[in-house]
């Protein structure tokens, strides 16, 4: 029996991954994050950078040099799962109500170090965020909702729009392996699931 509790009002979502493991033991997994909204329903950036304690995904690089001097989004993309959902995933393979999944971009810095060349990490360069909620996103395509902070240096917005579907979802649906998320390309959240 696996169940999802998810309790909503006020702007806030608060939920509860609860799932009974192999021994017969309830665990309950509760999430470290609630979304938080403004009065004009934006997204509240994440409090105190909370997404870099998260469980490291995956990380893409997109090089300037590799797209004619202009990559659409900035180069270095880090990924990280709300660590709730992300055991949520671990034991069913789906991506609960509430799961949130973050993605900060960064910029190539220098090009050559001790160990060699390579394309090493310079200065941050944007934040996003996807967030699953039938209950905030009845609407959505899958229920997911896309958020953009900026892709520039920090401080980035304060808070964020939902975007429309045809700017974020629609390439998600088409394109990411499992639910709208790019787990071909995030090697730890791949591996996480259950086979
Ligand atoms: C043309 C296709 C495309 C569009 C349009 C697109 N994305 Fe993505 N997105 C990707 C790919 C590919 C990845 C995999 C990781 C990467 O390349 O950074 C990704 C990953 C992400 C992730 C990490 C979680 C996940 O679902 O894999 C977030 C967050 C994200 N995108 C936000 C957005 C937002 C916000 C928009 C709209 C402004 C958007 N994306 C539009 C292709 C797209």
């Amino acid at each position: 029996m696996r169940k999802l509790f998810g309790v909503c009002g006020l702007g806030l979502i608060v939920a509860m991954a609860i799932v009974v493991n192999s021994s017969g033991n309830v665990s309950a997994q509760e999430f470290t994050y609630t979304p938080q909204f403004n009065s004009k329903n934006e997204l509240m950036l994440p409090r105190n950078h909370i997404w870099r304690e998260w469980v490291y995904s995956g990380a893409i690089v997109t090089p300037n040099s590799l797209k004619d001097g202009a990559a659409p989004f900035p180069e270095f993309h880090s990924v990280w799962g709300e660590p709730g959902a992300y055991a949520y995933y671990k034991k069913t393979g789906k991506f609960p109500e509430g799961t949130g999944i973050a993605k900060e971009l960064g910029l190539v810095g220098s090009t050559e170090a001790v160990s060699g060349n390579g394309f090493f990490m310079g200065k941050l360069q944007g934040f996003e965020i996807t967030i699953k909620s039938k209950k905030l996103y009845p609407n959505e395509p899958g229920n997911w909702a896309y958020y953009t902070f900026g892709h520039h240096a920090e401080p980035y917005n304060k808070s964020a729009k939902k975007m429309p579907a045809e700017a974020c979802n629609a390439c998600h649906e088409s394109t990411a392996a499992d639910d709208f998320v790019f787990t071909q390309y995030y090697p730890f959240l791949a591996a996480a699931k259950p086979k």
